[in-house]
């Protein structure tokens, strides 16, 4: 009899979780628990047990009947509650979302970092407007209007005269224009160009910065942007100064940084070698000092403008610059 009523208590476990409807559970109370149901049937033995184990058995039995009542009691509110959720459309029983906490943007973090090198070394920082009039963007730095260097720049304009600022290099006027010398000088922000491929995208960033006082030579340049690739990027990164050409500047660099996607041996994101432009460079021009009024033979200084986002994808190992701006947190997050 033991056995018969172990027996019970199992299958009626079973037979509770099959019901999903209250119509099953009244079958399942009458068909268990009821007058004629099998418990009943069972406990009419009980005559027939041996009045040695009469009580201990009448024990189990009770104990059987009372977990079996808890258990459909349970089945019954846990139904009533999923009829009410499901009434309601919602389910409270669905795991929680968790809140994202958000971050810096990679690039963010590069600009911020870059702005903090600079400032160590006595650089104040400035910013001017994305919009820009021609004036500061070409002209002021010896581009005049029809100069085929300005085929350099993929510029949008809005007019013919007002345009998006094609780098960030209008702050050196804007400031030359406005301060005297000595000047250690930084302007980050935002710079736009028709352009769009895996290492360009229309809007990107740039931090500009220029030192202008007497007796600056081209070994200060390279003094000042070496200590930025170092502590930037470590001492063991090989740095490559190339002769270039920029209107404002002259002579001119680019300098390049080997490319830690492949190492140097060549790959997309270098074009195969080997090689990274993180920066344009060089002795400012002795005209744009004649333009703002400074004396070129008085005065010499040096002018950079770097790349925010290629310096982000050497750092992390990025190869797609695009992934910057497609916002998705999986990429994100791991910065
Ligand atoms: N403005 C240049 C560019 O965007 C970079 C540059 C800045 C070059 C300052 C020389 C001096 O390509």
């Amino acid at each position: 009899m033991e056995q018969q009523l172990l027996q019970l208590a199992v299958s009626a476990r079973e037979e509770l979780d099959r019901c999903t409807t209250q119509a099953s559970l009244e079958e399942f109370r009458i068909e268990y628990l009821g007058r004629k149901g099998r418990f009943s049937t069972i406990m009419r033995g009980l005559g027939a047990v041996a009045a040695a184990d009469r009580p201990r058995i009448g024990q189990a039995a009770n104990q059987v009947k009372a977990e079996v009542e808890a258990l459909f009691v349970t089945r019954k509110e846990q139904l009533a509650e999923s009829g009410n959720t499901r009434r309601h459309g919602l389910d409270f029983s669905l795991p929680g979302r968790k809140p994202v906490s958000g971050r810096l943007h990679p690039v963010s973090q590069v600009m911020q970092e870059t702005c903090a090198i600079f400032a160590s070394l006595g650089f104040a920082v400035a910013e001017g407007p994305d919009v820009e009039v021609d004036y500061y963007n070409f002209e002021a730095l010896n581009i005049p209007p029809h100069h085929p260097a300005r085929d350099m720049h993929d510029t949008f304009y809005f007019s013919e005269s007002l345009l998006l600022r094609t780098h960030t290099s209008p702050m050196q006027a804007r400031i030359m224009e406005s301060r005297q010398p000595p000047l250690r000088v930084i302007a980050p922000g935002k710079v736009y160009r028709c352009d769009s491929d895996i290492t360009h995208t229309p809007m990107f960033h740039q931090v500009e910065g220029f030192l202008v006082e007497k007796e600056v030579s081209f070994a200060d340049l390279k003094g000042v942007l070496t200590i930025f690739t170092e502590k930037m990027f470590g001492k063991d990164l090989p740095l490559r100064f190339r002769p270039s050409f920029f209107p404002f500047t002259e002579p001119s660099a680019e300098v390049d940084i080997a490319c830690v996607i492949c190492q140097g041996s060549g790959c997309r994101v270098c074009k195969k070698s080997g090689w990274l432009e993180i920066l344009g460079s060089g002795m400012i021009d002795p005209e744009v000092f004649r333009m703002v009024g400074y004396d070129p033979q008085v005065y010499s200084g040096f002018a950079f403008g770097l790349g925010i986002e290629r310096i982000a994808m050497l750092k992390y190992g990025i190869d797609d610059i695009r992934l910057f701006y497609e916002n998705d947190q999986r990429f994100l997050t791991q910065f």
